[in-house]
């Protein structure tokens, strides 16, 4: 294979927060734990993207970015090669990072106290930024069936009481790894169409979507419900290149976009010489890399499931997208802070908290795979000697 995978790259005090922030947080020391919480990977970057580092690196002048053509060009062409999405230059605006643009948003379409609704177990991050907006976040909580995590749109029409004005979707989803359905998507649209709802997508996750299964854009699925919908999207988890906090707002509606842009602006949003120049290296360059991680981490699930399934009690969800496994303790019969506290202190290993994604998410933890095949093994080893008891 010409990328690497299998490669285990140290990254204790590189100044990672998945490596060197795991002790505070969760107690496991990185010196004999490991770290799978944080949604970035332990692999390198595509060699296009490094390439562009030594590069900068070599010339060693480090001024602002001008000239947004290349970046511009980069992003349409994923778009339209990938996503089937054309995508005019002036659509996009960029921000540093998508939990930034997601801020932008609510500060651009909701008033402090508006509700804002969230399909729960959800990426964490929705849930802190409604509140540190002062806005009231509404958790709908998503149905599990069969191992599939689904919309509950009539549920959420019976929870609310007029005071909401957005929707914030994981799309794929975080966690549970749901690919929507261009239906599901449409149905989404159309109930945001009916109650008067901005619809923001967050489709961070688009690329990591394994075989057998295929993300479609909001704006393809819903194109009649472009003068409500924002979606989000970066380069960030396809790549490995999170630390560089590029992402990019694209708002196909003038009006729309005018609002987020008079956001952006007010709190000096700019782009960031360094990443932008990341990016482009990464869409332009990185669609190789990313078809074989995409095997590597399909790998990576099947081994995770195969082994987590074994134990009785525990079931490991099917995902279609994303290297964030959600993991189901309650068939342990076991309390969140005794299965937490195996995971923790017998197995060592730092996995997010199932409570933190809201509703839905009490008896889950979540690991992060996105690891090399040999670390993957040692974290399988340490559960199932951490649950040896129930075989
Ligand atoms: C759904 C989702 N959105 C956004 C982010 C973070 O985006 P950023 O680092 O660009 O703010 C993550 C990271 O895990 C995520 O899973």
């Amino acid at each position: 294979m010409p990328y690497d995978f299998d490669k285990t790259i140290d990254r204790r005090k590189t100044n990672s927060d998945k490596w060197d922030e795991m002790e505070g947080y969760y107690g496991v020391s990185p010196k004999d734990g490991l770290a799978m919480w944080t949604a970035d990977m332990d692999f390198a970057s595509p060699p296009a993207v490094n390439a562009t580092l030594m590069k900068l690196a070599e010339h060693g002048v480090h001024g602002y970015h001008g000239d947004q053509t290349a970046y511009l060009a980069s992003i349409r062409h994923w778009m339209a090669a990938r996503h089937d999405w054309q995508v005019q230059p002036e659509w996009i605006l960029s921000t540093h990072g998508v939990v930034h643009a997601v801020g932008a948003a609510l500060q651009a379409y909701t008033e402090p106290g508006d509700g804002v609704i969230t399909f729960t177990p959800v990426y964490h991050a929705f849930h802190r930024m409604i509140d540190a907006n002062g806005r009231r976040g509404i958790q709908s909580e998503m149905q599990l069936v069969d191992g599939r995590y689904h919309m509950d749109l009539e549920a959420l029409a019976d929870q609310m009481d007029g005071s909401e004005r957005m929707v914030i979707l994981c799309s794929p989803h975080n966690p549970g790894g749901r690919v929507w359905t261009p239906e599901e998507l449409r149905d989404l649209a159309d109930f945001c169409i009916t109650y008067d709802l901005i619809l923001v997508s967050d489709e961070i996750h688009q690329d990591l979507v394994f075989p057998g299964h295929t993300h479609t854009v909001m704006p393809n699925a819903a194109p009649h419900a472009m003068d409500r919908t924002i979606m989000l999207n970066a380069p960030s988890k396809t790549f490995n290149i999170a630390g560089s906090k590029n992402a990019q707002a694209i708002i196909p509606d003038p009006v729309l976009r005018a609002k987020m842009q008079g956001v952006l602006k007010a709190s000096g949003t700019g782009l960031n010489r360094i990443s932008a120049m990341m990016t482009t290296a990464a869409y332009a360059y990185g669609v190789d890399w990313l078809e074989a991680l995409i095997a590597y981490l399909d790998s990576n699930r099947r081994m995770f499931d195969d082994r987590v399934n074994a134990l009785p009690g525990l079931r490991s969800i099917p995902l279609e997208a994303t290297y964030l496994a959600w993991v189901d303790f309650s068939g342990t019969g076991m309390s969140v802070e005794e299965f937490t506290r195996r995971i923790e202190q017998d197995a060592r290993i730092a996995a997010n908290h199932g409570p933190t994604f809201g509703k839905g998410g009490e008896m889950f933890m979540r690991f992060n795979f996105g690891t090399s095949r040999a670390t993957l093994s040692d974290a399988l080893e340490r559960i199932e000697h951490a649950f040896s008891d129930l075989q």
